[in-house]
């Protein structure tokens, strides 16, 4: 990915624009930077200085590990220096839901770290699906017939503070799932999922209440290392809902977060203009104060789903301009019919040109 930026470069001026890119299948295929990217992240920040020139975050509806990681390990990748505030991940949003659960038994599951997610956050009774599940005796029938774990249940209390240990989960009700990031053990998840919202919250037990259930995307299918795409956790919840709906008398109610939905945008646009307000007026270790917010001319989002990025940017409308790129689960030759970007980007291999004149 090669970003060539006609950015306008008087340094006490509040830039004009933002960007806002996607991350798998724009400047990450796996762990491995498309393109140029890195040097196109590069263009965004002084030369002299190292400090941030132009505004602009990760949003990406993939996650599994805190910001402050996931910044660390982006910046390590992309060879610039990543500040938290500037990567957006599906699971982002579930902090305000902190409010409603920071002291109820929550559960969380996905690739990476779930519970540390949550933890983070500052929910004090998360636990993940996992070390949950292995509270209870033959929950996962299939568990024997899994000869690639090798994790003893629950051996790790080390993520967890002293207020999740102290009681017994077992007696406690659930009152809200996660999913955090993609399932891995996608028939335990199911299964688990489906005794905890028809119990009430108590596997085992009876009741007509679901917990709460969010998902932190709804992406059907995404762009990792396997040429075509993969099955992403928009398919993990139609497989809960399908199975769910089938055995149970009340269909499932549930919240689904990341992109195409319009508070993400606006959420990413506040954001943007904090950091617009630093590039000019402090660094990234400065403070928020004095912040004054200047109106964008436009936001560019730059991404690879037309049903994902480019829905949710022209939901969004104005400042945002989306921009397809071909080097994810987009190839097609001309624009996409149900979900056109204002702009496609002209070369179909890892490399595309973008120019943002200003
Ligand atoms: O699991 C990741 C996937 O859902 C999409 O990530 O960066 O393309 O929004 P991204
Ligand atoms: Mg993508």
């Amino acid at each position: 990915f090669r970003l060539i930026a006609h950015l306008h470069s008087s340094p006490n001026r509040h830039s004009s624009f933002g960007i806002a890119f996607d991350i798998d299948g724009v400047i990450l295929r796996g762990r491995t930077p498309i393109g140029d990217s890195p040097k196109a992240l590069k263009r965004l920040y002084d030369d002299d200085s190292g400090s941030l020139k132009i505004p602009y975050l990760f949003l990406t509806n993939g996650g599994g590990i805190p910001e402050t990681r996931r910044a660390a390990e982006l910046s390590r990748l992309l060879g610039v220096n990543i500040d938290p505030i500037q990567v957006v991940q599906g699971h982002s949003p579930f902090k305000n839901l902190l409010a409603r659960f920071e002291n109820e038994l929550v559960v969380a599951t996905g690739k990476g770290e779930p519970a540390v997610v949550m933890s983070e956050y500052g929910f004090k009774k998360a636990i993940s699906l996992e070390d949950y599940a292995s509270y209870f005796n033959n929950i996962d029938p299939l568990a024997p017939f899994k000869t690639w774990t090798t994790k003893q249940p629950c051996t790790d209390k080390s993520k967890y503070s002293e207020s999740v240990l102290s009681f017994d989960v077992t007696s406690e009700r659930v009152k809200a799932a996660f999913v955090v990031s993609d399932p891995v053990d996608w028939s335990r998840d199911i299964q688990v999922l489906c005794d905890i919202l028809r119990s009430g919250g108590l596997p085992g037990e009876k009741s007509e209440h679901q917990p709460h259930m969010y998902f932190a995307a709804d992406d059907l299918e995404y762009q990792a290392v396997f040429p075509s795409e993969r099955l992403g956790m928009g398919a993990f919840r139609i497989a809960l809902e399908n199975i769910f709906n089938s055995i149970h008398h009340k269909p499932l109610k549930y919240t689904s977060f990341g992109k195409p939905n319009p508070f993400v945008f606006k959420n990413a646009e506040s954001i943007l203009m904090q950091l617009q307000s630093l590039t000019s007026d402090a660094d990234l270790n400065g403070g928020y104060e004095n912040m004054k917010s200047h109106h964008f001319e436009t936001l560019y989002m730059i991404g690879d789903n037309p049903s994902v990025d480019i829905k949710g940017a022209r939901q969004a409308g104005h400042p945002w301009f989306s921009i397809l790129t071909r080097t994810g689960v987009f190839r097609g030759k001309v624009n996409h019919t149900e979900y056109p970007a204002d702009k496609l980007t002209v070369q179909s291999n890892a490399c595309c040109y973008v120019i943002i004149a200003d």
